[in-house]
């Protein structure tokens, strides 16, 4: 079986962080979404791996992965020019499947415990496509199945404003080499892309063999900043303690915590997990780390609280204040200024969102 991730697409609802790479290498628990979802691939033991690449700076997709040889896995990258759809990605990967089954599988979709057991169902049935299917609050998000009372899996709806069940269409996708014949079906839907959905939708009116599975642990869907912190806390959950840095005598560390090489923690810090700190760290003595909090790497906490935020690589926190719920990007700075008592000094870039 091949595999196929998906890296393009715009990331709107993650800018300012989108304007700077694509979100799906914002890291969760300091590894890239996408990496999470290719480790998955490979642990199912799907080497061979296309990645679709979009606009937003590419190139760091290749910088991150080149050729998947760290990972185990061997990458062919394709490039697709505008998103178009799901499917119209989907269509640019027939060479690399070479007529054999593949998975497709958003590179912005976490799912516990990975995919390694569905895949066996695939490899075993004799179903042309297998979709997998979560419980959700909010159906309309997403695409949606409709059963009839038997169960049987009758029909798929993009996005419905009212939908048939509240089981949504995870973006992980078992495809045989029938589903490009689909594709090539396709117009553009009323949101001008090219959606598998519609084209799994064929295939059930074609008379094809479409199953399904529930995923029964958690699923997400990382597509806004709220989402993110979520999927940062879900894998935080299962973090096991692993100390690589240095601890200094009187530093309390209560919970899971795990630390990076070359990472510090100095003298009356209070890490409180479930917590990650990078390499190259420094936590300045007083600073206060709580519960789902990562911080990348090459990062310098002197000052401040920090607690249900992701702080990403090269950061420097000094502040007199919480940071809680916050996303910050790379090469990032916030001080407390004590020299200007009202006033507050912002160097931001488009699309910042802030809380005071
Ligand atoms: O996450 C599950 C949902 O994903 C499904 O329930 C929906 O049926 C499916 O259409 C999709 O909906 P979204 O609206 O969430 O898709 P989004 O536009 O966010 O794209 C999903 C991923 O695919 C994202 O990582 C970006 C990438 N992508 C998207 C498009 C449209 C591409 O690489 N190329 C594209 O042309």
């Amino acid at each position: 079986m091949k595999g196929v991730i998906l890296h393009g697409g715009y990331g709107t609802k993650l800018r300012p962080l989108t304007h700077t790479g694509p979100k799906q290498l914002i890291p969760v628990a300091n590894k890239p979404i996408s990496q999470y979802v290719l480790e998955d691939l490979r642990n199912s033991n799907i080497r061979e791996i296309a990645i679709i690449l979009g606009g937003i700076h590419p190139e760091k997709v290749k910088e991150h992965y080149e050729n998947g040889q760290k990972l185990g896995v061997k990458i062919q990258y394709i490039h697709q020019d505008e998103p178009k759809g799901i499917a119209h990605a989907v269509s640019l990967c027939e060479e690399h499947v070479n007529n054999e089954p593949f998975i497709v599988y958003l590179g912005d979709n976490l799912i516990k415990g990975g995919i390694k057991h569905f895949v066996r169902k695939f490899e075993n049935s004799t179903y042309d496509t297998m979709i997998l299917l979560c419980k959700v609050k909010k159906p309309q998000q997403f695409g949606v199945a409709k059963f009839d009372e038997n169960g049987k899996l009758i029909q798929l709806i993009e996005k419905p404003k009212e939908p048939p069940s509240n089981y949504a269409l995870t973006g992980i996708y078992f495809f045989k080499p029938v589903i490009f014949q689909m594709i090539k079906q396709l117009k553009p839907s009323w949101r001008g892309e090219l959606e598998i959905t519609e084209a799994i939708q064929l295939l059930l009116e074609n008379g094809y063999k479409v199953g399904y599975e529930i995923v029964q642990g958690w699923w997400k869907d990382t597509g806004t900043p709220e989402d993110i912190l979520e999927a940062n806390r879900l894998v935080l959950d299962e973090l096991k303690t692993e100390i690589r840095g240095k601890i200094e005598n009187d530093t309390s560390i209560q919970g899971r915590v795990t630390t990076g090489k070359n990472s510090i923690i100095k003298e009356n810090a209070l890490i409180r997990g479930p917590a990650i700190i990078g390499e190259n760290t420094t936590i300045e003595p007083n600073v206060y780390i709580g519960p789902y909090t990562s911080i990348g790497n090459n990062c310098t906490i002197k000052k401040g609280e920090i607690e249900n935020s992701i702080i990403m690589d090269n950061c420097t926190i000094n502040v007199n204040d919480r940071i809680t719920d916050s996303l910050i990007a790379p090469h990032s700075k916030i001080i407390s200024n004590n020299n200007t008592p009202h006033g507050k000094k912002f160097i931001i870039g488009e699309r910042t969102h802030i809380e005071l």
